[in-house]
């Protein structure tokens, strides 16, 4: 009970870890119930999940755990794409869909991404406790609605600009995402090649800028990592990668696998899978793509055109063609149950510090 940070107290947290929300059915209720039942905070990604799926998968979350728990969403605007731009991402698509046996001019996708409001309106009634979004700021009427439900606001922030806008619009915490960091890039304001900025100059420049509880990510792995954070004033840590391996993830076995076997160079930030920028392990498809990855269409269009083919290609074990988002501690993450990750992070931690930590 030593890591007693601001955030911590805030939520009643034993540990000042949070599972960070990934997006592609890693984060079962299994998982994000896991790591809240021992004192961390668990997150649920929801952002590629319809809004009914929504309710379902918080209510398997509130049967399996009556701690706090996060609902995660991406930010995001309806989109009409242009058909040229849909036509000149097939074109550069259809090698992959022949090598994969699909068919090449199939019809575009019923929709481009799920309809962010609707899914908005659902968490707003579900109420969980703590809500948090990336690539973009909700604004303050959303933030104070749900606030007034109870819920505790999280925004992601990549640079300080972005910190200093989600505090105006008044949430209760920030993350800042260092580049370090798995999956997609929060960025939103400026280009997203300029906010690449490591976890170790990020954290303390935004704690420096905001008042409020900043939360630390990427390439946080264990309880060095997380001391680390805690050093640089963040009241908690975000880690993705390091439950990606978790017995509860539902991570696709062949990512599980690849994980175990990579190295410190081994990932890369690419455009070219979603039409944003994420990290992940380099496939075949990254290294090929990349002199086009600037000209695909912005997110979500390129993730909506590349989701059947992603998913195609792990249904035929092409790990050349999958997508395996993961951050730089990638090598670092281990196969065990998501408890054991929080609780040896934060008794780590607690030892490296050797003190009461009294935290921002
Ligand atoms: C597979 C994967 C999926 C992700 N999906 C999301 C998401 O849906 N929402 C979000 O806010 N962040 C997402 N992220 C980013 C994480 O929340 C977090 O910032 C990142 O994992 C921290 O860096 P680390 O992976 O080095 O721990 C994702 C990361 C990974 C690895």
């Amino acid at each position: 009970m030593a890591l007693q940070t601001r955030l911590a107290k805030m939520l009643g947290l034993v540990h000042p870890v949070i599972q960070a929300p990934m997006a592609g059915g890693m984060t079962t209720p299994e998982l994000v119930a896991a790591v809240s039942n021992a004192g961390g905070l668990g997150s649920f990604a929801a952002a590629t999940t319809s809004p009914a799926a929504i309710r379902t998968h918080i209510a398997a979350i509130r049967a399996k755990t009556d701690k706090p728990f996060a609902v995660n969403l991406f930010v995001l605007a309806p989109v009409e794409p242009n058909p040229s731009e849909v036509a000149f991402a097939n074109a550069l698509l259809a090698r992959y869909r022949i090598e994969l046996g699909m068919e090449t001019n199939a019809a575009p996708p019923a929709k481009w991404a799920e309809d962010f409001e609707a899914q908005f309106e659902a968490v707003l009634d579900l109420a969980p406790p703590v809500f948090s979004s990336t690539f973009g700021a909700i604004g303050a009427r959303k933030t104070a609605a749900l606030k007034a439900r109870g819920v505790l606001v999280v925004g992601t922030a990549t640079n300080i600009a972005e910190a200093k806008l989600l505090e105006a619009q008044g949430v209760d915490a920030v993350v800042a995402q260092g580049a370090e960091a798995g999956g997609h890039r929060g960025t939103f304001v400026g280009r997203a090649e300029d906010s690449l900025i490591g976890t170790m100059a990020l954290v303390p420049q935004v704690v420096d800028a905001i008042n409020i509880p900043v939360i630390a990510a990427g390439g946080i792995m264990d309880g060095r990592g997380l001391a680390a954070a805690l050093a640089l004033g963040a009241s908690a840590a975000s880690m993705g990668t390091a439950f990606l391996r978790a017995e509860e993830a539902g991570t696709h076995p062949l990512h599980k696998d690849a994980l175990g076997k990579i190295d410190d160079t081994a990932t890369t930030v690419t455009r070219a899978v979603s039409g944003r920028h994420a990290r992940g392990i380099r496939s075949r498809y990254m290294d090929e793509m990349a002199p086009h990855a600037d000209e695909m269409p912005a997110y979500p269009v390129t993730n909506a055109l590349t989701t059947t083919l992603r998913a195609e290609a792990a249904k035929q074990g092409n790990t050349g063609l999958m997508v395996m988002w993961a951050g730089q501690g990638a090598p670092m993450a281990s196969v065990k149950p998501a408890a054991e990750i929080v609780e040896a992070a934060s008794a780590q931690a607690e030892a490296i510090l050797g003190a009461r930590q009294e935290a921002k």
